[in-house]
């Protein structure tokens, strides 16, 4: 007991906590990361907070992550339990990959999704070869604007949403296709209705989110996209031959013909749901912001863009579409596509973690069970590590020889074992989309248009807050 309350002593210190509420109200969490800053000037890289009864760590800048995730990586490798993710099924044995607790199911489903993602040649066509398809498609909605003033985000949502159709589903959708725009609506009402106090206040007391009726009325557009979701995989079985693999579902399904066995490392129907959210909600948002930044910031530096074309004639020119090999010749967009993941930082808070054991972390005592967040802006934004992290300076990605180069504190993919799966693929789509957007067009401010806001909104994900631009052909 003594020895216990000794490491209790070195717990992480925190604002003041209240009866009930603990320190909620020291946190704008339509801000969380803004709070976290003020916080770590305040207490350090490491301090605590308490969500009613709920015990969080906070980690801080580069040092202090990286030691967390990558050498403490399996005791910092749980998740806590989210009740307000409950009523589209997520729970006890149906997981998925995201919010499933640190174990052998989650093991097995990560392993299955990174090796399917790897081994695309699902079909005919590889998935570099469906993203420069889709870039194509992409490019042509662009062209129909013909030069005019418009928002790109529903376009650029199409083109990254389509991707993880064709991985999950083998099928792309047009993009005036009305079941496809109410897709993309619901997405983004998803991510919003995840954010602010009252989700927050719902995780931490689960047996509000159980009243009947509240996560209908709360998460409405969470379920739309679970009901969307569970059409298309009904249609999907009702149409499969084992003979033939059309995709990531039709594998997962012969996984599942395994028996029990397979059943008991996670290959079951409802974890096939799970794995298809987690690809959409993972994999969708989070790539397509990152174009809209990049074009924002396009838009706010010209001359960076005609550098980033200058490039794209010299080792592309106008026609051939780009390939993955050519970025080993692009140290100049490699470093503008790295710059935009770094300032767009859009992941600022990253995933909740739980420690899976009782840990130290630089002498702080942090037990087994508590949420710990990963504050990914103080990383990507360190002012110990970037010469200027708060402006938008491709130079930090290219040394004194204009070579490429990636310090280790880039990190918008988290690091260690929960490290983002899908960082392949998005990096595939990062460069075949903006490369080709680049070698069509030149994105320019509309004339009379007010300079463009570049603080984002914050709902999971940190987005640019809308723009017109108009995209002029090459
Ligand atoms: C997890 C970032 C694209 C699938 C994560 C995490 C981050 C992240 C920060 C949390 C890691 C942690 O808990 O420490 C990003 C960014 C992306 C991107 C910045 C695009 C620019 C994708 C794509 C996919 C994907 C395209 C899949 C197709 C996942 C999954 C997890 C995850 C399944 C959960 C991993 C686990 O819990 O084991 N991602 N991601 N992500 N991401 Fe991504």
């Amino acid at each position: 007991f003594m020895k216990r309350r000794k490491k209790w002593s070195r717990y992480p210190p925190g604002p003041a906590s209240l009866p009930f509420i603990g320190t909620m109200f020291s946190i704008n969490f339509h801000n969380p990361h803004h709070s976290f800053g003020q916080l770590q000037k305040k207490f350090g890289n490491i301090f605590s907070l308490q969500n009613c009864w709920t015990n969080l760590v906070v980690l801080n800048g580069y040092k202090t992550v990286k030691e967390a995730l990558v050498h403490k990586s399996e005791d910092f490798a749980d998740r806590p339990h989210f009740p307000i993710y409950e009523h589209m099924g997520y729970g006890k044995n149906s997981e998925g990959i995201v919010v499933a607790r640190y174990g052998h199911v989650w093991k097995e489903l990560r392993r299955f999704t990174l090796s399917t993602l790897r081994n695309f040649g699902m079909g005919k066509k590889s998935l570099e070869e469906r993203v420069v398809e889709e870039a194509g498609f992409l490019c042509s909605e662009i062209k129909s604007k013909e030069g005019k003033s418009f928002d790109i985000h529903v376009p650029i949502n199409n083109a990254v949403c389509n991707m993880i159709c064709n991985i999950v589903f083998g099928d792309r959708f047009d993009y005036g296709d009305k079941t496809f725009k109410k897709l993309s609506q619901l997405f983004q009402n998803s991510l919003n209705e995840e954010t602010g106090f009252l989700p927050q206040l719902l995780n931490v007391v689960p047996i509000l989110v159980r009243i009947p009726g509240v996560p209908q009325k709360i998460f409405r557009a969470q379920k739309e996209l679970m009901d969307f979701i569970d059409v298309v995989l009904d249609k999907h079985m009702k149409t499969w031959d084992p003979a033939y693999t059309r995709d990531m579902t039709d594998v997962f399904l012969k996984e599942m013909e395994k028996g029990k066995a397979a059943e008991e490392n996670g290959f079951h129907y409802n974890n096939l749901r799970m794995v298809t959210m987690d690809l959409f909600t993972a994999g969708s948002e989070t790539t397509s912001t990152t174009i809209r930044w990049a074009l924002l910031y396009m838009l706010l530096h010209p001359e960076i863009q005609s550098k980033v074309q200058a490039e794209i004639d010299r080792v592309i020119g106008r026609e051939r579409p780009p390939t993955m090999k050519d970025q080993a010749s692009m140290p100049y967009t490699n470093a503008v596509i790295h710059e935009v993941q770094r300032c767009g930082d859009i992941v600022p808070v990253g995933v909740p973690h739980m420690t899976y054991r009782d840990t130290e972390l630089q002498g702080f005592f942090i037990p087994k069970g508590t949420t710990v967040i990963t504050n990914l802006s103080s990383v990507l934004k360190d002012e110990t590590i970037w010469e200027k992290p708060n402006e938008f300076y491709p130079e930090h990605f290219l040394d004194a020889k204009g070579q490429f180069v990636k310090p280790e504190a880039f990190l918008p993919f988290s690091a260690g074992r929960r490290a983002c799966p899908g960082e392949q693929l998005a990096r595939m789509e990062l460069f075949l989309f903006f490369t080709t957007l680049l070698q069509k067009f030149t994105f320019v401010l509309p004339e009379g248009q007010p300079r463009p806001r570049v603080d984002g909104h914050f709902a999971i994900t940190r987005s640019p807050h809308p723009y017109l631009l108009q995209a002029l052909p090459r």
